[in-house]
């Protein structure tokens, strides 16, 4: 499978725009009379674009929908609720950059004996520069990966998450979902540094979308990691089926820290030719809903095509090592 780059903003947005013209077969979306009735969705980072367009159309299907956010609150929730005509959405906060943050939430979701049927961990940053979060590491590889991590380690432990490897609640006959959403820019990333993980990098406008396309690498590797745990028996149904998505290029707020010269050029390209986050959201939907992907795991989508993950990401051997170097890490700062 060719892959194309993506390693400046520039060759991110031909890409993107290359990627809707693909002649290449899609799946069926869900139709909108399927209902998801007493069923609950988490959505992280549903204040804004893809996240919010997921929460709307997860609310029309009769979902109770909580809405993960680090913003926005009441007003999106107030603006699902009004888009959807659903009242079972609620919102709570999280800031996924802070590890104190997300344990509150997890706890929060433990103590309430809430049962996720599905969760989509949509939030994503591309900040301008390098920066650090509060614990010193490098801040979108904390939220775009390890805070995924440190969230489903807390809910599958918890069994917020059903499940029968960490949680002991195994639910093999309704398997939970769990989505991811990741970017094609994994395809054609640096490879994962091993040697020196977690030691923060530094970035500026023209090589930030390069590591942005290593934060979805470390995270498309762990989804295939974590597919492959929680359903140890090869062949037999899943216990939770584990998916990712590349929503394709899409009219968001994702641009919003790009530099003041950019966003003249970037602002019309994307309102003229990207995807608005409606229609991005209809594969993650199908993810959540549709029967075939509750029948199985590890599959992945861009847009609305099926494909395999690159094969630095299906390896099993840095998938692995990408859990093992990630437990150490955090044990390094006290969160495992
Ligand atoms: N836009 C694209 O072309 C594109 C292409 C491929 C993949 N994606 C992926 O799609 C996902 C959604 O992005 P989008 O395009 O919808 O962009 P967006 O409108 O900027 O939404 C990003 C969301 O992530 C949240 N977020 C960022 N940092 C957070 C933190 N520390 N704690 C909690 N939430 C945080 C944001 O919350 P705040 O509003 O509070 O910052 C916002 O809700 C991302 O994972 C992105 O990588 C996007």
């Amino acid at each position: 499978m060719g892959s194309r780059s993506h390693d400046n903003p520039f060759s991110a947005v031909l890409s993107g725009l290359l990627d809707q013209r693909s002649k290449e077969p899609r799946v069926t979306p869900v139709p909108p009379g399927v209902q998801l009735d007493g069923r609950t969705c988490l959505v992280t980072g549903a204040n804004s674009g893809l996240g919010k367009a997921t929460a709307i159309r997860l609310a029309k299907r009769g979902a109770h929908v909580i809405m993960a956010c680090r913003s926005g609150i009441p007003e999106a929730g107030e603006d699902v609720k009004r888009e959807s005509g659903s009242n079972q959405v609620e919102m709570m906060h999280v800031d996924l950059s802070d590890f104190e943050s997300i344990d509150r939430f997890c706890d929060e979701l433990r103590n309430r004996n809430v049962t996720l049927d599905a969760a989509v961990f949509n939030a994503g940053v591309v900040p301008v520069t390098s920066r650090t979060n509060k614990h010193g590491l490098e801040l979108m590889f904390a939220v775009n990966f390890l805070a995924k991590f440190v969230l489903l380690d807390r809910l599958l432990r918890a069994g917020v998450i059903p499940n029968a490897v960490y949680g002991n609640n195994s639910r093999a006959d309704d398997p939970p979902r769990v989505i991811f959403v990741s970017s094609e820019t994994h395809r054609s990333s640096i490879p994962i540094d091993f040697d020196h993980f977690g030691k923060p990098v530094e970035y500026g406008v023209s090589d930030g979308v390069k590591y942005y396309g290593l934060s979805k690498l470390h995270l498309t590797t762990y989804f295939q990691e974590l597919s492959r745990r929680l359903n140890p028996a090869e062949g037999s149904s899943p216990d939770v089926c584990v998916h990712a998505v590349c929503p394709g290029a899409i009219n968001s707020n994702m641009a919003r820290e790009a530099p003041a010269w950019l966003k003249p050029v970037l602002k019309p390209v994307m309102a003229l030719f990207f995807q608005s986050p409606e229609k991005a959201s209809i594969p993650v939907d199908y993810l959540v809903v549709s029967d075939e992907m509750g029948r199985e795991t590890g599959a992945y989508m861009h847009m609305m095509r099926m494909k395999e993950s690159s094969e630095a990401s299906t390896d099993p051997k840095k998938g692995a090592l990408l859990w093992s170097k990630t437990e150490e890490l955090l044990r390094t700062h006290g969160v495992l």
